[in-house]
């Protein structure tokens, strides 16, 4: 191709592309004074300061001063050199690459894979057609509604049925003027070894066309129903490698889920495509699957285009667990922040948020555990430390994993977790992982933790409760701050019953006064709210507000060294026998004992 030819491809490109549509299929834009506002994508930020100018075609950022063309906006979001943002752009619109000198082979490459794609989707048509219109679409149609499975998500994912019947998609394509071979290229249909007859490969399945990132249907997914007569069938049928479809280098949803990515900033990533459709139906959108294959380092390279926060979510079972396990490191490996949900009840995503709702889900994801957590986790829940030797033998298996770690802060912090959970000596295990790396780990070590002793306020829970309460009393717009920071603390008794009483006054809109607190506490809780006032002053001034700071920090901390006393003495009850509960309550405290530091 010329550059003229080039220049000419791209300005009819450009000239197409309406920024307003480009922009908006990755970040949500709404419009204001007369102008299409967003939270820029390219930094992070709470309001809106990137606007689009649409009769020029061009974007920009008030925030971060980054701008462009849509191209460059396209070759920012999908990390593309700008030419690969104008040919999947053109792509995107469907304008055809100007000719290129190309060798008879790939011309011929080009023109078979045309033709897949062509029959992929007018597979999909006829199997979605099955589902939705004919009577024999029945059988599906009940089978994914008794999975929660319906309208809205068969046709967004345009899932459809296979019918029974050994020529069905095959009769559909020969009529169409479509040789067998070709329909066999497609994974479509199979030969039989003697004989040589055609016959379709996909029959009484729920059929999921998979596609690539840019939409095309390049196979599918078979679902086996529940009472399916076909003795010994695998539940599921993949197409098998062709040309368009290899299943290392596809992630189901990536197309779908590329929007909300996006705009959460992260990924999960599970191991089914019905978990994908089942979490995306529930509103859980930023989600991929793996094709029924390990992760590999395509998948990470395709996902960390859009994202370099991955989630893992696989199977509870040893075989998800596993999986998972094998996959950390393929993402590690491109610098990504990756962490693992592990689903507490329920074998898969799917049974999970199908039981529990997208809420909970969301939390599962706002908990999910670091990559290094879940590495140690893993280890630890497989290995034996009730003795000394059990400890150090574990201790060999986890060194190298932190060996990998670049960050020496990082590896501190790892050092000194692990003789946390193996209730090792900090020296010890340092020394350990100077003899393994020949690199020294510095360790600052650790007070005990006495969390209610340091920079104590030698303020007593009550003493910083009527702080509180008196702030609050005069302050009533704290209240929803207080219980933020609060959340699980409770009051003791009477204190207890002036909070709801403040509690009430917020949501009521009302302002806590004595006439209406008389008549609503009790007679001691009323006492106590008399005592307190008369105690502090009437206006709090700014050093009664970090007087009301340090309240609150000291009574988040009594709470929480008491959960920490608790958990530890459960962790210790635990048996030798029972080591997932004894890790899981060691992890519980070392969260706590975090979170007592950070305070
Ligand atoms: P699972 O057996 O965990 O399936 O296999 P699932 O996703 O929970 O399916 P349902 O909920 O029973 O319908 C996980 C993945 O492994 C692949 C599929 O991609 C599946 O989603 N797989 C499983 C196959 O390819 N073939 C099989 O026979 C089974
Ligand atoms: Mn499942």
């Amino acid at each position: 191709m010329s550059s003229t030819e080039m220049d000419a491809f791209v300005e009819k490109v450009r000239e197409r592309s309406d920024i307003y549509s480009v922009v908006s299929r990755y970040i949500p834009m709404t419009l204001k004074g007369g102008r299409y506002w967003a939270c820029c994508p390219f930094h992070g930020e709470k309001t809106a300061s990137f606007t689009i100018t649409p009769d020029k075609g061009l974007f920009y950022c008030f925030g971060c001063h980054e701008g462009g063309n849509v191209f460059n906006f396209i070759s920012k979001m999908e990390n593309i050199s700008y030419f690969e943002a104008v040919k999947l752009q053109a792509e995107r619109l469907g304008i055809a690459l100007p000719n290129q000198k190309k060798s008879q082979a790939e011309i011929q490459k080009e023109h078979n894979e045309k033709i897949l794609f062509r029959i992929n989707e007018l597979a999909r048509n006829f199997y979605h057609n099955v589902l939705t219109k004919t009577a024999e679409g029945e059988a599906g149609r009940k089978y994914l509604n008794s999975r929660g499975i319906t309208g809205g998500t068969i046709e967004n994912f345009k899932i459809g049925f296979a019918p029974n019947g050994w020529d069905r998609i095959l009769n559909e394509f020969l009529r169409r003027g479509f040789t067998a071979e070709q329909v066999m290229s497609a994974g479509l249909v199979s030969k039989q070894k003697n004989g040589g007859k055609f016959f379709d490969r996909m029959r009484g399945r729920v059929i999921i066309p998979i596609t690539d990132i840019f939409g095309h249907v390049v196979g599918f997914g078979g679902r086996i129903l529940e009472d399916s007569a076909q003795k010994d069938a695998p539940k599921y049928l993949n197409t098998p490698e062709t040309e368009i479809f290899n299943k290392g280098s596809l992630l189901f949803g990536l197309d779908k889920a590329n929007k909300s990515i996006f705009s959460k900033k992260f990924a999960v990533i599970v191991e089914g495509y019905m978990d994908a459709i089942s979490l995306s139906s529930a509103g859980f959108e930023n989600v991929v699957a793996t094709l029924g294959t390990a992760f590999t380092e395509e998948h990470a390279k395709l996902l960390t285009r859009h994202t370099r926060k991955i989630i893992f979510c696989y199977d509870s079972d040893e075989a998800g667990q596993r999986a998972a396990f094998r996959a950390l490191p393929i993402v590690g490996r491109f610098d990504a922040d990756v962490s693992v949900i592990t689903i507490p009840d329920g074998k898969d995503p799917d049974e999970f948020v199908r039981k529990h709702g997208l809420k909970e889900f969301e939390k599962l994801a706002e908990n999910s555990l670091p990559i290094f957590d879940y590495r140690l986790q893993y280890i630890i829940k497989r290995n034996d430390f009730t003795t000394i030797e059990g400890k150090i033998n574990t201790l060999k298996k986890i060194l190298p994993e932190i060996a990998s770690v670049k960050d020496s802060t990082k590896v501190s912090e790892y050092c000194k977790k692990i003789s946390f959970m193996l209730m090792l000596d900090e020296s010890l295990v340092s020394n350990e992982f100077k003899k393994f790396s020949n690199k020294p780990a510095v360790i600052q070590t650790t007070k005990e933790v006495k969390p209610s002793q340091e920079k104590s306020l030698n303020y007593s829970e009550v003493q910083s409760e009527e702080v509180i309460l008196r702030m609050l009393w005069h302050e009533c717009d704290m209240v929803p701050y207080v219980s933020e920071i609060l959340q699980e603390v409770d009051f003791t008794e009477v204190h207890a019953e002036i909070f709801s009483y403040l509690e009430k006054c917020f949501k009521n809109d009302e302002r806590p006064d004595d006439i209406t607190a008389g008549k609503e506490l009790s007679e001691k809780a009323a006492a106590e709210i008399s005592r307190i006032l008369t105690n502090g002053s009437d206006d709090p001034k700014s050093d009664e507000i970090s007087v009301f700071e340090d309240s609150l920090r000291e009574l988040k901390k009594i709470h929480l060294k008491k959960l920490y006393d608790e958990t530890l003495k459960n962790a210790n009850k635990c048996t030798s026998s029972d080591l997932s509960a004894y890790v899981e309550k060691m992890q519980e405290t070392l969260k706590i004992k975090e979170e007592m530091d950070r305070l």
